[in-house]
Parts: C-alpha cells; sequence; structure tokens
C-alpha cells in the first residue's frame, strides 16, 4: 500500500518540478534519492567527492532513468569541507538532502579528525551555504547512534544518551547546529535519524561494508560471515525505499509543526543478527546451493556498538504522513535480487 501523502507529494512534484540538491549523491542513499527525484522529472544537482562514493552508482541510475531524465542532472565533483564548493551547489537549490559524511563507527574510532572535518565542519558549511542561498528546506541525515547508551527501547527522538563513538558526537552535532540555525537564523531544518538502512548500491567492499551487502557478498563468494557477539544483537534495518520516502515527506513537509525537528527513519521491527543471517543466507542458496550450508563465525562484540535499537516511528507517521512500505524482510528480498543479479 502506497503511503497517501507520499503518493499525493509525488503527484505534486510531477506537476511542479523543483531544483534540488543532493549531497553524497555518488554513495549508497544520495544515490538512490538521486534516481527517484529524476524519475519524478525533478531537476537535481549533485555533490560528491568520492570518498566513500562510486561513479559506478551514477552510471547505474543513469542506466536506470534514460538520457532525457539523467539531462536534468548536475554533477559537482566537490567537497563540502570546502565553504565554496557547497555555495556554488545551493546555487538555485529549492531543496537541499544532506547525505555527504563519513560513514562507520569504526572509522571513526580509528580517525576521529577525518570523521569530524566532514561530518562536522562540512555540515556546518553546508548548513551556512543552504541559509545563505534562502534554500525551502534542509534535511539532513542524523543517525540512530545519537540515541548511544539510553536503555529505552522502543528509542523516541526526545529521550537521548550519550554517545557511543565519535561518529555519533558528529551526527548528534549536527543536531544541535541545525537547532541553532532555526533559532537563530529563522532557518528551516528536518533531521532523519536513520536506523541501518539497507538495499540496492550499498558497498559490500571495505573494512567498514555495513552488514547486510557485506555478508551477501561473503556468502555469494563462499568466503566466511562474521558476527560480532553472540548474533543476538537487534537492529530495526530499514529498506532504502522507505528512506527515500522519508526524505521526500521531510523537504516538502508544509505544516510549521513538522519542521525544525528530527525524527526516527526506520520500519519500526526489530530483527536480530542471527535472524538476519538466516534470511541472506536462504536467498543466497536459492541461487548457490552450497550457501546453504554455511554458518557465522562469533567473535568479540565491537567497540561502540549498542546491543538493541528500535524505533519508534509515530512522530514521523503522525507529522510527516510517513509510512514505510517494506518490512525488513520484504527489503532483503528486494536487496537480494539486487546483490543476487550478477549471478543469473
Ligand atoms: N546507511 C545507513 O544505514 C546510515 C545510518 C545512519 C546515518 N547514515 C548517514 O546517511 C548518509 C549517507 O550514508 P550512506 O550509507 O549513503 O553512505 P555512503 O558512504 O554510501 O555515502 C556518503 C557519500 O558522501 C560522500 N562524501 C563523503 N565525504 C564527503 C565530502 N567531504 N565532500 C563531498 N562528499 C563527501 C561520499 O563520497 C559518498 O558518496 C551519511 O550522512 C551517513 O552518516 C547512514
Amino acid at each position: 500500500m502506497t503511503a497517501p501523502r507520499y503518493a499525493a507529494v509525488k503527484a505534486a512534484l510531477i506537476q511542479h518540478p523543483r531544483h534540488w540538491l543532493i549531497t553524497g549523491v555518488a554513495g549508497f542513499i544520495g544515490s538512490n534519492l538521486l534516481e527517484t527525484l529524476l524519475r519524478l522529472d525533478q531537476q537535481v544537482t549533485g555533490l560528491d567527492n568520492f570518498e566513500t562514493g562510486h561513479r559506478h552508482n551514477l552510471e547505474d541510475v543513469r542506466a536506470q532513468v534514460g538520457p532525457a531524465r539523467w539531462g536534468r542532472f548536475t554533477l559537482i565533483d566537490g567537497d563540502i569541507r570546502r565553504l565554496d564548493d557547497c555555495r556554488r551547489a545551493c546555487q538555485g537549490a529549492d531543496y537541499v538532502l544532506h547525505q555527504a559524511a563519513l560513514g562507520s563507527v569504526p572509522r571513526s574510532i580509528e580517525d576521529p579528525i577525518a570523521t569530524n572535518r566532514a561530518n562536522i565542519d562540512g555540515f556546518l558549511n553546508m548548513l551556512t551555504a543552504a541559509r545563505d542561498a534562502a534554500v525551502k528546506r534542509f534535511v539532513y541525515a542524523a543517525s540512530s547512534s545519537t540515541y548511544g547508551d539510553h536503555p529505552g527501547l522502543p528509542k523516541v527522538e526526545d529521550q537521548i544518551g550519550s554517545p557511543l563513538s565519535p561518529y555519533a558526537v558528529t551526527k548528534y552535532v549536527n543536531e544541535l547546529y541545525a537547532d541553532v540555525f532555526t533559532r537563530t537564523y529563522g532557518f528551516r531544518t528536518i533531521g532523519l535519524r536513520y536506523f541501518n538502512i539497507f538495499g540496492r548500491r550499498q558497498d559490500p567492499a571495505g573494512a567498514y561494508a555495513a552488514v547486510i551487502p557485506k555478508w551477501f557478498s561473503a556468502l555469494i563468494n563462499g568466503q566466511p560471515v562474521y558476527i560480532n557477539g553472540d548474533g543476538e544483537t537487534s537492529r530495526d534495518f530499514c529498506y532504502i525505499d522507505n528512506c527515500v520516502q522519508a526524505n521526500l515527506l521531510a523537504a516538502t513537509a508544509e505544516d510549521a509543526a513538522a519542521t525544525n525537528r528530527v525524527y526516527n527513519v526506520a520500519f519500526g521491527e526489530r530483527t536480530t543478527l542471527n535472524e538476519l543471517f538466516a534470511l541472506v543466507r536462504e536467498q543466497v542458496a536459492a541461487r548457490r546451493p552450497d550457501a546453504g550450508a554455511a554458518e557465522p563465525v562469533y567473535r568479540d562484540f565491537r567497540a561502540g556498538d549498542v546491543r538493541h535499537s528500535l524505533a519508534d516511528i509515530s512522530r514521523a507517521a503522525n507529522l510527516l504522513g510517513y509510512q514505510p512500505n517494506f518490512s525488513a524482510r520484504e527489503g532483503l528480498r528486494e536487496a537480494g535480487s539486487w546483490y543476487l543479479e550478477p549471478l543469473s
């Protein structure tokens, strides 16, 4: 079932196309936002320095949307750590969807300065450039890591604990800056606290890859799957199309009560790593029967990880009209077909 407000928003955008800026456009979430917006005939500027994003993600979008829609996209090969690049990118934008950042808790533990530069200096540059360009709305990728050591479940936006990693600090500082820009300059922002987003084009490679693409890749290639801890750690895994929906709803929300807030973006269900492993293995085994016998290798818990995560999504449902269409299981089927496509 399609969320009624989302359907209305998409119809209105097709009728009255807007100019969007997506930072981090060559990354996983950015390239999916780009694909959806181009399919809706929007004009899009993208900014990326390709530090963790890939040109092949953009090539994939180009192939999906066709030449006419691709013609509405302008790429700026630039860096959010440079204010001038941010200013250039913001020119003429109605809405900003700010995704560019260095993700990953372990990366931030190894190199907190690099994470700080991209995620705090870069964020402040983008916020400043967007304010000066008088964009209508600045929607940014916040993170469930902001809940830190708060024990409550499900996570409710106003109850957070202390951050457990440098990455979590940067994402919380983003929220503080956004809030202060609202109070000080009347600038309109919305923060989306993403909970373990997954789906097509999420990078399976590299030391900091997320668990779902990493496990698909390992099982497809007959390599071991590692689980940090006993596998009973749980997450609210959220399929990418739900995340795209939340971004479009947040950018276009007119109600003053809906803006200048943060929202959980998740499905609202918990899956343990052991359950996740079984689901991924089932998908891969359908194409690679030998993967059916694979068992995970358990190793130590990882520093900075929270034990359980589950979102209360009622604020986004009530104020934005957010209705996620894909459960973790349904999203895994979609993601699985994408990761397994090269095998068919
Ligand atoms: N994927 C998730 O589950 C998740 C969860 C919580 C928050 N987030 C946040 O969502 C956003 C997008 O994450 P993603 O999973 O798509 O990651 P990603 O690494 O695929 O995308 C990030 C993009 O930002 C670009 N980038 C990084 N530093 C830059 C800089 N200095 N200047 C310009 N571009 C830069 C990268 O090249 C990449 O294309 C990030 O802000 C991340 O912190 C993601």
